[in-house]
């Protein structure tokens, strides 16, 4: 039977992570993808990257083009009421930024990294099972259709990195597992467009609108982001109505910086907290969106997705240089008390600044009070910005 020492099931950014710093360090994995890579590089995803992403990518030798093209960003605003806060994330760190870089382009280094280095990836991987990783004794394998024929794999390890909606987590009995799970009553509508950021910086706004988000790919080029409802579609939104509803929701300095322009790709996406307990089981890890989800607004779920990959990355070469599995035991506690803080900061981000369809006059006025609070206190705006250029790693 074909074998590898890791499968990694997933060719998203913490798969081909994995695979890379895995490929680094001598040992063998084989990335089974169900997508074509031109779909996996087709999709639009956040792109704010904690420091400590910014450094494991290098430790990954794929961060040339982001060292280049990445903007790095000392601050960004909030705004609120009509006026535009700027919070100074590295002021407030201790020198620490976040760099602006899309996942579209990490993936895309990946990829090119990985062809370089002759590490195999099968796309379209069709119908992929899991078999024998239930107890941590056995030889684990995997069966999949390749053009339409059936094929096997091997491994000592199986890296489930195949996102929420993945088969890995799905294959683990559900009495193994607790999931915990917050749904939000509204969603993001996003447009990519060309068109200058309204600011240096991201603008986070709050509105009695709902929520609105001015973010950037280059200094050309605007990701831009706006609450909506549910049940909205994206043909009721016209690219008119799209920045004419931004506009109001923004604060006057931004909104007279906006110039609209025809969007290049637009999708609206709901909000969800989610976490699957343990990260482990048997011979299967999970890392990123397979294991946890965080809403957006604290642009955490590429940076979880890195801690995670970090971790396991440590544990198996740990196990396969120094024959010790102590790295492995603690990856999920040591991943899952990463995971609870990247949730409570993302819930809290999201809860400050989204309109709640069901929220009462007293828990409008709390909003309003956090925010005042937020605008005047240091201590806020530092709790804010560690939070949100990210937490050391093991702290
Ligand atoms: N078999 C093989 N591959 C699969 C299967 C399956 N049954 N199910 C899903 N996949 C693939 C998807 O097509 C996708 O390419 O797994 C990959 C998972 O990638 P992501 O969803 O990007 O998840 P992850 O790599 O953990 O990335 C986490 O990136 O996706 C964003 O919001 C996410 O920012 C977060 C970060
Ligand atoms: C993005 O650039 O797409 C982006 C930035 C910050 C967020 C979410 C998305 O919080």
């Amino acid at each position: 039977m074909p074998s590898t020492q890791v499968a990694i099931i997933g060719a998203g950014p913490s798969g081909l992570l994995l695979g890379q710093l895995l490929g680094k360090a001598g040992i063998h994995n084989l990335i089974l993808e169900q997508r074509s890579a031109e779909h996996v590089l087709a999709r639009v995803r956040a792109g704010i990257l904690e420091h400590g992403t910014v450094q494991l990518l290098d430790e990954a030798g794929v961060a040339e083009r982001l060292r280049a093209e990445g903007l790095v960003h000392d601050g960004l605003y909030i705004a609120f009421d009509g006026q535009r806060q700027h919070i100074d994330l590295s002021g407030l760190t201790g020198g620490r930024a976040v760099t602006v870089y899309g996942q579209t382009e990490i993936t895309r280094d990946l990829m090119a990294a990985r062809a370089a280095a002759g590490m195999a990836t099968h796309y379209e991987a069709a119908g992929v099972a899991l078999h024998d990783f239930e107890n941590g004794s056995g030889k684990p394998w995997l069966s999949y259709l390749r053009n339409g024929k059936p094929e096997v794999l091997q491994c000592d390890y199986i890296a489930g990195c195949d996102g929420f909606h993945g088969v890995s987590r799905h294959s683990v009995p559900p009495e193994a597992m607790k999931t915990f799970e917050r749904t939000y009553p509204f969603g993001w509508l996003g447009v990519l467009a060309d068109t200058p950021p309204v600011a240096p910086e991201l603008v986070y706004a709050q509105h009695p609108r709902g929520f609105a988000l001015c973010s950037m790919r280059s200094k050309t080029r605007s990701r831009c982001y706006i609450q909506c409802k549910l049940t909205d579609s994206l043909a009721q939104w016209s690219d008119e109505l799209f920045w004419a509803e931004l506009r109001m929701r923004l604060d006057p300095v931004s909104a007279a910086a906006l110039q609209p322009a025809a969007a290049i790709e637009k999708s609206i996406a709901p909000l969800r907290s989610f976490v699957a307990e343990p990260m482990r089981f048997g011979r299967l890890f999970l890392a990123g969106d397979a294991a946890h989800i965080v809403p957006p607004t604290g642009a955490k779920g590429l940076n979880l997705a890195a801690s995670d990959v970090r971790y396991l990355a440590q544990g198996l070469i740990e196990h396969y240089r120094e024959h010790s599995s102590a790295g492995l035991n603690h990856y999920s506690a040591r991943a899952l008390r990463r995971v609870w803080r990247a949730e409570r900061f993302s819930f809290a981000m999201t809860r400050l600044l989204h309109s709640f369809p069901d929220q009462g006059s007293f828990d409008h006025k709390l909003q309003q009070a956090e925010l005042d609070y937020l605008f005047s206190s240091r201590a806020a705006q530092t709790a804010l910005a560690e939070n949100y250029v990210g937490l050391a790693l093991d702290a």
